[in-house]
C-alpha cells in the first residue's frame, strides 16, 4: 500500500482542521525507524544531539558535518514523517550565502525535507534566501538555545512585555519570510496562545501550553533515559533508564554466573 506522506502542507491544513502536530526528535537510524512506524507527524534532527548523543553541556559544539551524519541515519529509517534538520551554531549566523549553502548542503546530503534555525529579525534575510531555492524552513523563537551564553540561563523566556512584543512581531516577520512553521520554546503559555491564534502557519510548542499547533519534546528526556533534566513541561512516558538498568545488571549477572549462554542459546 502506497504511503500518504506528511509534507509541510500536511502541516498547514492540520493547523486550519485543529489537529495537533506530534513531533520529536530522534538522531539515529532504530529510533527514527521506531517512531515513524507508531505515525509521528514530524521527526527534528535537533542540534539537541550535541547535548543527549555526544555529551556536550550545550547545542553549540555540534558541527555541520555532523548534523548531516545524524540526518543521514535518520532519513533512512522513515517512510512517512516530515524531517527537519537543524542548522546549528556557527553555519548561518554569517550572512545569507553561508545560511542557503548550509542549508543546500542539508537537502543535498541528508534527503531530509527541511531546516530549521533559531532567531527572529536577525535572521529574516536568510530565511527568504533560503526559501527562494525552494527549502521549506522552520523557526524557533523564545528559548533560542545556541543563545545561552547571551541569555545567562535556561528560565522562561518572553515574560516581560518588551520582549513579548519582540517575540510577536519576529513571528509575524518568520510568516512573512515564508517559514511552514515556528517553533516557541519556554514561553508564557498566555503568549504562545496569542501568537498561535494570530499567524496561519503552526506553531510547535516546547514548554509552551496546550493552544501551540502541535508539541515536541527531546526523546531522552520523554523516554526517561536522561534523567537529570526535569522541567515542569515534561511529561515522562517511560523510565527507560531504570529499565535499561535493570536488564544490563540482568545480562552482568547471567554472565557471571554461566547462565547465558545456555544450550538453546548456541550452535
Ligand atoms: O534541538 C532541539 O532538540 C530543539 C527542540 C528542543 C525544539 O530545537
Amino acid at each position: 500500500m502506497e504511503v500518504k506522506k506528511i509534507t509541510t502542507n500536511t502541516l498547514l491544513k492540520m493547523k486550519a482542521s485543529g489537529e495537533k502536530i506530534a513531533m520529536i526528535t530522534a538522531y539515529d537510524f532504530s529510533f527514527a525507524k521506531l517512531f515513524d512506524k507508531a505515525g509521528i507527524d514530524v521527526i527534528l534532527v535537533g542540534d539537541s544531539a550535541s547535548n543527549v548523543m555526544a555529551g556536550h553541556v550545550t547545542t553549540l559544539p555540534i558541527t555541520l558535518d555532523q548534523m548531516i551524519y545524524h540526518a543521514q541515519s535518520v532519513v533512512r529509517g522513515i517512510e512517512r514523517c516530515l524531517v527537519v534538520v537543524d542548522l546549528p551554531f556557527g553555519s548561518y549566523q554569517g550572512n545569507s550565502k553561508e545560511a542557503l549553502n548550509s542549508a543546500i548542503r542539508i537537502m543535498k546530503e541528508t534527503g531530509g525535507h527541511s531546516i530549521k534555525l533559531e532567531g527572529g529579525e536577525e535572521v529574516v534575510e536568510s530565511i527568504k534566501r533560503i526559501v527562494s531555492t525552494g527549502i521549506p524552513v522552520m523557526g524557533h523563537l523564545g528559548l533560542t538555545p545556541q543563545s545561552i551564553y547571551q541569555f545567562g540561563t535556561y528560565t522562561v523566556r518572553a515574560k516581560e512585555e518588551q520582549e513579548a512584543a519582540k517575540l510577536k512581531r519576529d513571528a509575524l516577520l518568520l510568516q512573512e519570510a515564508g517559514c511552514f512553521a515556528i517553533v516557541l520554546e519556554k514561553i508564557p503559555a498566555s503568549l504562545a496562545k496569542e501568537v498561535s491564534e494570530g499567524l496561519s502557519i503552526p506553531t510547535i510548542g516546547i514548554g509552551a501550553g496546550g493552544d501551540c499547533d502541535g508539541q515536541v519534546l527531546v526523546m531522552h528526556d520523554m523516554l526517561g533515559i536522561n534523567t537529570d533534566f526535569k522541567p515542569r513541561f515534561l511529561r515522562k512516558y517511560l523510565n527507560l533508564a531504570d529499565q535499561i538498568n535493570g536488564a544490563m545488571q540482568q545480562y552482568i549477572s547471567d554472565v557471571k554466573s554461566k547462565d547465558f549462554p545456555n544450550e538453546k542459546e548456541q550452535y
